[in-house]
Protein backbone atom coordinates (compact mmCIF):
# COMPACT_ATOMS: atom_id res chain seq x y z
CA UNK A 1 0.00 0.00 0.00
CA UNK A 2 1.53 3.07 -0.83
CA UNK A 3 1.82 6.55 1.36
CA UNK A 4 -1.63 8.32 0.14
CA UNK A 5 -4.29 6.08 0.96
CA UNK A 6 -6.98 7.47 -1.78
CA UNK A 7 -9.92 5.76 -1.03
CA UNK A 8 -13.30 7.41 -1.55
CA UNK A 9 -15.07 7.47 2.05
CA UNK A 10 -18.30 6.62 2.25
CA UNK A 11 -19.07 7.89 5.79
CA UNK A 12 -17.31 9.60 8.46
CA UNK A 13 -17.17 6.37 10.38
CA UNK A 14 -14.82 5.23 7.61
CA UNK A 15 -12.67 8.13 6.90
CA UNK A 16 -11.68 7.76 10.83
CA UNK A 17 -11.06 4.19 10.40
CA UNK A 18 -8.77 5.00 7.12
CA UNK A 19 -7.42 7.78 9.21
CA UNK A 20 -6.50 5.07 12.22
CA UNK A 21 -5.40 3.15 9.83
CA UNK A 22 -2.91 5.25 7.82
CA UNK A 23 -1.62 6.70 10.88
CA UNK A 24 -0.33 2.82 12.26
CA UNK A 25 0.97 2.06 8.53
CA UNK A 26 2.87 5.51 8.95
CA UNK A 27 4.17 4.50 12.28
CA UNK A 28 5.51 0.79 11.13
CA UNK A 29 6.26 2.49 7.48
CA UNK A 30 8.83 4.72 9.72
CA UNK A 31 10.13 1.39 11.67
CA UNK A 32 10.58 0.11 7.92
CA UNK A 33 12.99 2.56 6.74
CA UNK A 34 16.03 1.42 8.46
CA UNK A 35 15.38 -2.38 6.49
CA UNK A 36 15.78 -0.02 3.08
CA UNK A 37 13.80 0.83 0.78
CA UNK A 38 11.73 -2.18 -1.22
CA UNK A 39 13.19 -3.75 -4.68
CA UNK A 40 10.13 -2.53 -6.58
CA UNK A 41 11.05 1.12 -5.64
CA UNK A 42 14.29 0.83 -6.42
CA UNK A 43 13.71 -0.29 -9.53
CA UNK A 44 11.02 1.99 -10.00
CA UNK A 45 13.37 4.97 -9.37
CA UNK A 46 16.68 3.69 -11.09
CA UNK A 47 15.77 5.59 -14.29
CA UNK A 48 15.30 8.90 -12.28
CA UNK A 49 19.13 8.37 -10.88
CA UNK A 50 20.30 8.18 -13.86
CA UNK A 51 18.62 11.15 -15.14
CA UNK A 52 19.47 13.11 -12.79
CA UNK A 53 23.23 11.74 -12.15
CA UNK A 54 23.59 13.61 -15.75
CA UNK A 55 22.94 16.88 -14.94
CA UNK A 56 21.67 17.75 -11.28
CA UNK A 57 24.19 19.78 -9.01
CA UNK A 58 25.52 17.32 -6.13
CA UNK A 59 25.40 18.78 -2.61
CA UNK A 60 27.91 16.47 -0.47
CA UNK A 61 26.16 13.56 -0.66
CA UNK A 62 26.16 10.96 -3.47
CA UNK A 63 23.79 11.04 -5.67
CA UNK A 64 22.54 7.68 -4.45
CA UNK A 65 22.82 8.04 -1.72
CA UNK A 66 20.84 11.53 -1.41
CA UNK A 67 18.14 10.28 -3.66
CA UNK A 68 17.91 6.70 -1.70
CA UNK A 69 17.11 8.75 1.25
CA UNK A 70 15.40 11.33 -0.51
CA UNK A 71 14.07 11.07 -3.86
CA UNK A 72 11.86 7.66 -3.88
CA UNK A 73 8.54 8.31 -5.28
CA UNK A 74 6.91 7.39 -2.06
CA UNK A 75 9.60 9.72 0.15
CA UNK A 76 8.53 12.46 -1.16
CA UNK A 77 6.81 14.21 2.26
CA UNK A 78 3.35 14.47 3.02
CA UNK A 79 1.15 16.62 5.56
CA UNK A 80 -2.06 15.52 6.84
CA UNK A 81 -5.10 17.99 6.33
CA UNK A 82 -7.61 19.63 9.19
CA UNK A 83 -9.53 16.39 7.66
CA UNK A 84 -7.04 13.52 8.43
CA UNK A 85 -5.27 12.54 4.56
CA UNK A 86 -2.42 12.47 3.63
CA UNK A 87 -0.77 15.19 0.81
CA UNK A 88 2.39 15.17 -0.69
CA UNK A 89 4.10 18.44 -0.06
CA UNK A 90 5.31 18.81 -3.70
CA UNK A 91 3.31 18.55 -6.71
CA UNK A 92 2.89 19.09 -10.47
CA UNK A 93 1.37 21.88 -12.15
CA UNK A 94 -0.49 21.52 -15.38
CA UNK A 95 -1.56 25.33 -16.33
CA UNK A 96 -0.93 26.11 -20.20
CA UNK A 97 0.06 22.07 -20.87
CA UNK A 98 -2.14 21.31 -23.47
CA UNK A 99 -3.20 18.46 -26.05
CA UNK A 100 -0.25 15.62 -26.74
CA UNK A 101 2.19 17.92 -24.60
CA UNK A 102 0.18 17.64 -21.91
CA UNK A 103 -0.32 13.82 -21.42
CA UNK A 104 3.69 13.93 -21.97
CA UNK A 105 4.22 16.21 -19.19
CA UNK A 106 2.08 14.55 -17.06
CA UNK A 107 3.23 10.86 -17.32
CA UNK A 108 6.69 12.17 -17.34
CA UNK A 109 6.04 13.97 -14.02
CA UNK A 110 4.48 10.74 -12.52
CA UNK A 111 7.18 8.17 -13.93
CA UNK A 112 9.95 10.60 -12.21
CA UNK A 113 7.97 10.54 -8.98
CA UNK A 114 5.18 13.22 -8.82
CA UNK A 115 2.11 11.96 -6.76
CA UNK A 116 -0.05 14.97 -6.72
CA UNK A 117 -1.13 16.22 -10.00
CA UNK A 118 -3.19 19.83 -10.06
CA UNK A 119 -5.22 20.52 -13.00
CA UNK A 120 -8.87 22.91 -13.17
CA UNK A 121 -11.82 23.05 -15.67
CA UNK A 122 -10.09 26.36 -17.14
CA UNK A 123 -7.02 24.92 -17.92
CA UNK A 124 -8.92 23.00 -20.81
CA UNK A 125 -6.25 20.00 -20.33
CA UNK A 126 -8.90 17.91 -17.81
CA UNK A 127 -8.63 15.11 -20.73
CA UNK A 128 -4.74 15.08 -21.63
CA UNK A 129 -4.10 15.30 -17.76
CA UNK A 130 -6.71 11.94 -17.49
CA UNK A 131 -4.68 10.49 -20.36
CA UNK A 132 -1.44 11.37 -19.20
CA UNK A 133 -2.24 9.71 -15.93
CA UNK A 134 -3.84 6.43 -17.48
CA UNK A 135 -0.54 6.67 -19.86
CA UNK A 136 1.64 6.26 -16.94
CA UNK A 137 -0.14 3.18 -15.71
CA UNK A 138 -0.14 3.89 -11.82
CA UNK A 139 -2.50 3.09 -9.67
CA UNK A 140 -5.38 5.41 -9.06
CA UNK A 141 -4.81 5.11 -5.26
CA UNK A 142 -1.20 5.88 -5.62
CA UNK A 143 -1.87 9.39 -6.64
CA UNK A 144 -3.62 12.73 -5.17
CA UNK A 145 -5.29 14.45 -8.09
CA UNK A 146 -6.61 18.14 -7.42
CA UNK A 147 -9.57 20.31 -10.13
CA UNK A 148 -11.18 23.04 -9.60
CA UNK A 149 -14.22 24.84 -9.97
CA UNK A 150 -14.33 27.41 -12.32
CA UNK A 151 -16.14 30.59 -11.69
CA UNK A 152 -18.99 30.19 -14.36
CA UNK A 153 -19.96 27.32 -12.37
CA UNK A 154 -20.28 28.76 -9.22
CA UNK A 155 -23.93 27.66 -7.40
CA UNK A 156 -25.13 24.89 -5.91
CA UNK A 157 -26.87 23.03 -8.85
CA UNK A 158 -23.81 23.74 -11.15
CA UNK A 159 -21.15 22.74 -9.14
CA UNK A 160 -22.44 19.23 -9.42
CA UNK A 161 -22.63 19.12 -13.04
CA UNK A 162 -19.37 20.74 -13.22
CA UNK A 163 -17.70 17.97 -10.51
CA UNK A 164 -19.02 15.33 -12.65
CA UNK A 165 -17.82 17.03 -16.07
CA UNK A 166 -14.42 17.05 -14.48
CA UNK A 167 -14.34 13.37 -13.92
CA UNK A 168 -15.71 12.41 -16.73
CA UNK A 169 -13.08 14.36 -18.71
CA UNK A 170 -10.39 13.20 -16.95
CA UNK A 171 -11.83 9.29 -16.45
CA UNK A 172 -11.67 9.10 -12.60
CA UNK A 173 -14.09 8.10 -10.30
CA UNK A 174 -13.43 10.55 -7.85
CA UNK A 175 -10.95 13.81 -6.94
CA UNK A 176 -8.97 14.11 -4.20
CA UNK A 177 -9.38 17.61 -3.75
CA UNK A 178 -11.86 20.15 -5.53
CA UNK A 179 -10.79 23.76 -5.11
CA UNK A 180 -13.59 26.77 -5.48
CA UNK A 181 -11.26 28.67 -8.46
CA UNK A 182 -12.18 32.00 -7.49
CA UNK A 183 -14.23 33.17 -4.84
CA UNK A 184 -16.65 34.79 -7.33
CA UNK A 185 -20.43 34.38 -7.90
CA UNK A 186 -22.75 32.18 -5.54
CA UNK A 187 -19.79 29.91 -4.13
CA UNK A 188 -21.16 29.51 -1.12
CA UNK A 189 -24.22 27.43 -3.02
CA UNK A 190 -21.17 25.69 -4.51
CA UNK A 191 -19.60 25.13 -0.72
CA UNK A 192 -22.58 23.63 0.30
CA UNK A 193 -22.74 21.12 -2.99
CA UNK A 194 -19.54 20.17 -2.41
CA UNK A 195 -20.39 19.90 1.22
CA UNK A 196 -22.56 16.83 -0.12
CA UNK A 197 -20.20 15.30 -2.71
CA UNK A 198 -17.69 14.84 0.31
CA UNK A 199 -20.09 13.51 2.50
CA UNK A 200 -20.96 11.52 -0.18
CA UNK A 201 -17.72 9.96 -0.43
CA UNK A 202 -17.33 11.38 -3.74
CA UNK A 203 -14.18 13.96 -2.98
CA UNK A 204 -11.45 13.22 -0.22
CA UNK A 205 -10.88 16.62 0.43
CA UNK A 206 -12.49 20.05 -0.72
CA UNK A 207 -10.84 23.58 -0.33
CA UNK A 208 -10.63 26.84 -2.15
CA UNK A 209 -8.52 28.95 -4.20
CA UNK A 210 -7.78 32.40 -4.25
CA UNK A 211 -9.58 33.52 -1.04
CA UNK A 212 -8.13 36.83 0.66
CA UNK A 213 -8.62 35.95 4.68
CA UNK A 214 -11.84 38.18 4.79
CA UNK A 215 -13.74 36.11 2.34
CA UNK A 216 -12.06 32.57 3.79
CA UNK A 217 -13.59 33.73 7.25
CA UNK A 218 -16.90 34.31 5.20
CA UNK A 219 -17.16 31.02 3.95
CA UNK A 220 -15.50 29.32 7.44
CA UNK A 221 -18.55 31.12 9.45
CA UNK A 222 -21.59 29.62 7.16
CA UNK A 223 -19.70 26.68 6.03
CA UNK A 224 -20.43 22.84 8.24
CA UNK A 225 -17.16 21.55 6.77
CA UNK A 226 -14.06 23.37 6.95
CA UNK A 227 -11.61 23.35 3.95
CA UNK A 228 -8.61 22.20 3.82
CA UNK A 229 -6.72 24.44 1.52
CA UNK A 230 -6.23 27.85 -0.07
CA UNK A 231 -4.31 27.83 -2.98
CA UNK A 232 -3.14 31.22 -3.84
CA UNK A 233 -0.36 32.85 -5.42
CA UNK A 234 2.88 32.79 -3.57
CA UNK A 235 6.40 32.97 -4.50
CA UNK A 236 9.19 34.87 -3.21
CA UNK A 237 8.40 37.94 -4.40
CA UNK A 238 4.96 37.95 -2.94
CA UNK A 239 4.97 36.09 0.30
CA UNK A 240 2.05 36.72 1.67
CA UNK A 241 2.02 37.09 5.09
CA UNK A 242 -1.26 38.41 6.52
CA UNK A 243 -2.70 35.03 4.51
CA UNK A 244 0.14 32.92 5.79
CA UNK A 245 -0.46 33.70 9.78
CA UNK A 246 -4.36 33.33 8.40
CA UNK A 247 -4.54 30.27 7.70
CA UNK A 248 -2.13 28.53 10.19
CA UNK A 249 -4.22 30.19 12.58
CA UNK A 250 -7.04 28.37 11.19
CA UNK A 251 -5.24 24.97 10.39
CA UNK A 252 -5.98 25.33 6.44
CA UNK A 253 -3.05 24.60 4.23
CA UNK A 254 -1.46 26.92 2.22
CA UNK A 255 -0.76 25.88 -1.23
CA UNK A 256 1.43 28.04 -3.86
CA UNK A 257 0.44 28.51 -7.03
CA UNK A 258 2.91 29.83 -9.55
CA UNK A 259 5.82 29.09 -7.11
CA UNK A 260 8.14 30.48 -9.46
CA UNK A 261 6.26 33.43 -10.46
CA UNK A 262 5.91 31.45 -13.94
CA UNK A 263 9.28 32.65 -14.12
CA UNK A 264 8.18 36.51 -14.07
CA UNK A 265 10.40 39.36 -12.33
CA UNK A 266 13.59 37.24 -14.18
CA UNK A 267 13.68 34.93 -11.05
CA UNK A 268 15.60 32.40 -12.52
CA UNK A 269 18.55 34.33 -12.75
CA UNK A 270 17.52 36.66 -10.25
CA UNK A 271 21.66 37.22 -7.93
CA UNK A 272 20.58 36.55 -4.40
CA UNK A 273 18.78 33.58 -4.79
CA UNK A 274 21.89 32.33 -7.24
CA UNK A 275 24.15 33.29 -4.21
CA UNK A 276 22.47 31.21 -1.78
CA UNK A 277 21.91 28.35 -4.75
CA UNK A 278 26.05 28.49 -5.06
CA UNK A 279 26.13 27.79 -1.58
CA UNK A 280 24.45 24.42 -1.47
CA UNK A 281 25.27 23.62 -4.78
CA UNK A 282 21.15 23.62 -5.80
CA UNK A 283 19.69 25.82 -8.41
CA UNK A 284 17.25 28.77 -8.20
CA UNK A 285 14.75 26.87 -8.86
CA UNK A 286 15.56 24.31 -6.01
CA UNK A 287 16.20 27.00 -3.27
CA UNK A 288 13.08 28.40 -4.60
CA UNK A 289 10.73 25.18 -3.76
CA UNK A 290 13.24 24.24 -0.53
CA UNK A 291 11.94 27.87 0.51
CA UNK A 292 7.85 26.62 0.06
CA UNK A 293 8.88 23.29 1.99
CA UNK A 294 10.49 25.11 5.04
CA UNK A 295 7.31 27.73 5.08
CA UNK A 296 5.41 24.45 5.29
CA UNK A 297 3.39 25.74 2.07
CA UNK A 298 2.73 23.08 -0.74
CA UNK A 299 4.19 23.75 -4.20
CA UNK A 300 3.09 22.60 -7.42
CA UNK A 301 5.86 23.85 -10.19
CA UNK A 302 5.03 23.05 -13.45
CA UNK A 303 7.90 22.07 -16.22
CA UNK A 304 7.32 20.96 -19.78
CA UNK A 305 11.14 19.73 -19.52
CA UNK A 306 11.92 15.97 -18.03
CA UNK A 307 15.09 17.38 -16.58
CA UNK A 308 13.59 20.24 -14.89
CA UNK A 309 10.55 17.68 -13.62
CA UNK A 310 13.53 15.74 -11.63
CA UNK A 311 15.94 18.79 -10.28
CA UNK A 312 12.73 20.61 -8.76
CA UNK A 313 12.09 16.74 -7.21
CA UNK A 314 15.51 16.97 -5.26
CA UNK A 315 15.02 19.51 -2.45
CA UNK A 316 14.71 16.92 0.81
CA UNK A 317 18.44 16.44 0.74
CA UNK A 318 19.19 19.92 2.21
CA UNK A 319 18.48 22.95 3.96
CA UNK A 320 17.93 26.74 3.96
CA UNK A 321 19.46 27.98 7.32
CA UNK A 322 18.22 31.08 8.87
CA UNK A 323 20.55 33.75 7.10
CA UNK A 324 18.92 32.01 3.53
CA UNK A 325 15.31 32.32 5.28
CA UNK A 326 16.24 36.21 5.91
CA UNK A 327 17.94 37.17 2.83
CA UNK A 328 14.95 35.38 0.58
CA UNK A 329 12.38 37.15 3.21
CA UNK A 330 13.94 40.60 1.66
CA UNK A 331 12.96 39.68 -2.01
CA UNK A 332 9.13 40.06 -1.03
CA UNK A 333 7.68 43.05 -3.43
CA UNK A 334 4.38 42.28 -1.41
CA UNK A 335 2.34 42.68 -4.76
CA UNK A 336 0.92 39.94 -7.07
CA UNK A 337 3.35 39.49 -10.72
CA UNK A 338 0.25 38.98 -12.19
CA UNK A 339 -1.62 41.80 -12.13
CA UNK A 340 -3.91 40.89 -15.44
CA UNK A 341 -5.39 38.28 -13.87
CA UNK A 342 -6.68 40.65 -10.62
N1 LIG B 1 -5.32 28.44 -8.54
C1 LIG B 1 -4.91 29.31 -9.45
O1 LIG B 1 -5.55 30.37 -9.67
C2 LIG B 1 -3.67 29.03 -10.22
C3 LIG B 1 -3.11 30.04 -11.01
C4 LIG B 1 -1.93 29.75 -11.70
C5 LIG B 1 -1.33 28.51 -11.57
N2 LIG B 1 -1.91 27.52 -10.82
C6 LIG B 1 -1.29 26.17 -10.68
O2 LIG B 1 0.07 26.34 -10.26
C7 LIG B 1 0.92 25.65 -11.17
C8 LIG B 1 2.30 26.27 -11.24
O3 LIG B 1 2.26 27.62 -11.64
P1 LIG B 1 2.66 28.14 -13.11
O4 LIG B 1 2.39 27.07 -14.07
O5 LIG B 1 1.98 29.44 -13.31
O6 LIG B 1 4.20 28.47 -13.05
P2 LIG B 1 5.51 28.04 -12.19
O7 LIG B 1 5.44 26.63 -11.77
O8 LIG B 1 5.72 29.11 -11.17
O9 LIG B 1 6.64 28.23 -13.31
C9 LIG B 1 6.63 27.49 -14.48
C10 LIG B 1 7.83 27.96 -15.32
O10 LIG B 1 9.04 27.61 -14.64
C11 LIG B 1 9.91 26.94 -15.54
N3 LIG B 1 10.68 25.95 -14.77
C12 LIG B 1 10.19 24.89 -14.08
N4 LIG B 1 11.20 24.24 -13.48
C13 LIG B 1 12.34 24.90 -13.78
C14 LIG B 1 13.70 24.69 -13.46
N5 LIG B 1 14.07 23.69 -12.66
N6 LIG B 1 14.62 25.55 -13.97
C15 LIG B 1 14.24 26.57 -14.78
N7 LIG B 1 12.97 26.82 -15.13
C16 LIG B 1 12.02 25.98 -14.63
C17 LIG B 1 9.01 26.30 -16.55
O11 LIG B 1 9.71 26.16 -17.78
P3 LIG B 1 10.01 24.71 -18.42
O12 LIG B 1 8.68 24.20 -18.90
O13 LIG B 1 10.96 25.04 -19.51
O14 LIG B 1 10.62 23.86 -17.35
C18 LIG B 1 7.88 27.32 -16.68
O15 LIG B 1 8.22 28.32 -17.61
C19 LIG B 1 0.13 25.74 -12.49
O16 LIG B 1 0.65 24.92 -13.49
C20 LIG B 1 -1.25 25.41 -12.00
O17 LIG B 1 -1.40 24.02 -11.81
C21 LIG B 1 -3.07 27.78 -10.14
Amino acid sequence: MDLFCSVPESSSHLRKMLYLMQTNKNKMEKKNQSNGIKRREFLRTGAAFAASALFLPLSGTTVFGALNANQTKKSIPAVTLNNGITMPRLGFGTNTLNDSTCVRCVAEAISVGYRLIDTANIYGNEESVGAGIKQSGIKREELFVTSKLWVDDAGYESTKKAYQTSLNKLGLEYLDLYLIHRPRGDFKGSWKAMEELYEAGKIRAIGVSNFEPEQLADLMAYAKIKPVINQIETHVFFQEHISYEALKKNEVQMEAWSPFAAGRNEIFSNPTLAAIGKKHNKSIAQVCLRWHYQRGVVAIPRSSQKAHMIENLVIFDFELDESDMHTIATLDLNTTQFPEWG
